[in-house]
C-alpha cells in the first residue's frame, strides 16, 4: 500500500482516504462519495481494530461482510480497498501507542478507557501507510473526529481532515454497523435518541439555556422506553468537550445509550437564538 501510494503521489496526484471497520452502510458510503470528488485516487480501508475495543466489548462479534463491502465500495467509487490483517498491523512486538491529554477524558472516553488510544494509533498508522492528502470522517462519532483533528494538528500530519454530517434512516436513527444487533423492539426504543436530540435543539433555538434541565427531560424520555440504559447525556463545548451549564453559545449535545445491550451513540449541534451558522 505504501508503494502504491508513492506511485500515485509521485506525478502529483492526490489521495483521499476513508478508514472504516466495514459492514458498510450509507453513512460510510457518503464519506466515500465525497472522497471520490475531492481527490484523484480514493482509498478506503476495512479493519476491525482490536486496539480500540475494551476486554468486555464486542470485538469478537463485530459484524463483518467483506464480499458485500467490496462491491459497495466499488460502486461508491473506491479505487483501492485496503484490507490489512491484525497480524499485518500489530505484529508480535508492537508496542507504540498514541495518547492525547484532554479530549479523550470526556464522553465515550470515560466509559471506554483506552478506546481513543486505540483509535489514534490505528488512524496514525493508516495515515502513514495510505499517505492521503485528505481524510474523511463522520460527525456521528463527534468525539473521534475532534480527537483525530487534534492529533493531526499536534503531530503535524500533512493531511486535511474533513468531517461530514450523520446519515440517518428515514425515521431518524443514525446509521451504524451495530444497528444490526437491534431486535424489532430495540429498534423502536432506539428512535428516542434522535427524538430527544431534535427536541433539545428546538428548545435551545427557542431560548432555553439550562443544560441540566434539557438533560433531565431527555433522561426521563429515554428511561421510559423498554430496555434502555443511559451511559451518558452531555451538553458540551464542541471544541473542548467541557460540560456547559448554560447554553449561551453553540454547543454539542452527545449521548450514549445501551438499547437491549447494544451501545448506540448520537449527537446534535445546539444553537441559541442568533448563533445559527450562515
Ligand atoms: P466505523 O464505525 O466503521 O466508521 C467509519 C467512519 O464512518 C467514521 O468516520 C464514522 O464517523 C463514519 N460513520 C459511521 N456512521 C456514520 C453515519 N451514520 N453517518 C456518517 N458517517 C458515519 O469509526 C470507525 O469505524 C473507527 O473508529 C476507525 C476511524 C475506522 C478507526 O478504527
Amino acid at each position: 500500500m505504501q508503494q502504491r501510494a508513492e506511485q500515485i503521489r509521485r506525478p502529483g496526484k492526490t489521495i483521499a482516504f476513508v478508514p472504516t471497520m466495514g459492514y458498510l452502510h450509507e453513512g460510510h458510503l457518503s464519506l466515500m462519495k465525497h472522497g471520490r470528488k475531492v481527490a484523484d485516487c480514493l482509498v478506503a480501508s476495512i479493519f476491525v481494530n482490536p486496539a480500540q475495543f475494551g476486554p468486555n466489548e464486542d470485538l469478537s462479534v463485530y459484524p463483518r461482510n467483506p464480499e458485500r463491502d467490496m462491491s459497495l465500495a466499488e460502486n461508491a467509487g473506491v479505487d483501492i480497498l485496503f484490507l490489512p490483517t491484525a497480524q499485518d498491523l500489530y505484529p508480535e512486538g508492537f508496542e507504540t501507542y498514541i495518547i492525547q491529554e484532554n479530549l479523550p477524558d470526556h464522553l465515550c472516553g470515560l466509559s471506554r478507557p483506552g478506546h481513543f488510544r486505540g483509535v489514534m494509533t490505528i488512524v496514525a498508522k493508516l495515515f502513514n501507510i495510505v499517505k492521503p492528502q485528505v481524510a474523511i470522517f463522520g460527525e456521528k462519532d463527534f468525539q473521534q473526529l475532534a480527537v483525530i483533528r487534534k492529533m493531526t494538528k499536534d503531530l503535524n500530519f500533512d493531511i486535511r481532515i474533513t468531517g461530514l454530517p450523520t446519515v440517518r434512516e428515514s425515521d431518524g436513527l443514525a446509521m451504524s454497523s451495530r444497528n444490526k444487533f437491534l431486535s424489532q423492539n430495540d429498534r423502536k426504543s432506539a428512535l428516542v435518541l434522535y427524538e430527544c436530540l431534535t427536541k433539545a435543539r428546538a428548545r435551545v433555538s427557542r431560548g432555553e439555556t439550562d443544560a441540566g434541565e434539557i438533560i433531565k427531560t431527555c433522561e426521563t424520555a429515554i428511561n421510559s422506553k423498554n430496555d434502555t440504559d443511559v451511559d451518558y447525556i452531555r451538553i458540551c463545548d464542541p471544541e473542548t468537550l467541557n460540560d456547559l451549564q448554560t447554553i449561551d453559545k453553540p454547543a454539542v449535545m452527545a449521548m450514549a445509550v445501551k438499547v437491549g445491550g447494544t451501545r448506540l451513540i448520537d449527537n446534535i449541534l445546539l444553537f441559541p437564538p442568533g448563533t445559527e451558522p450562515g
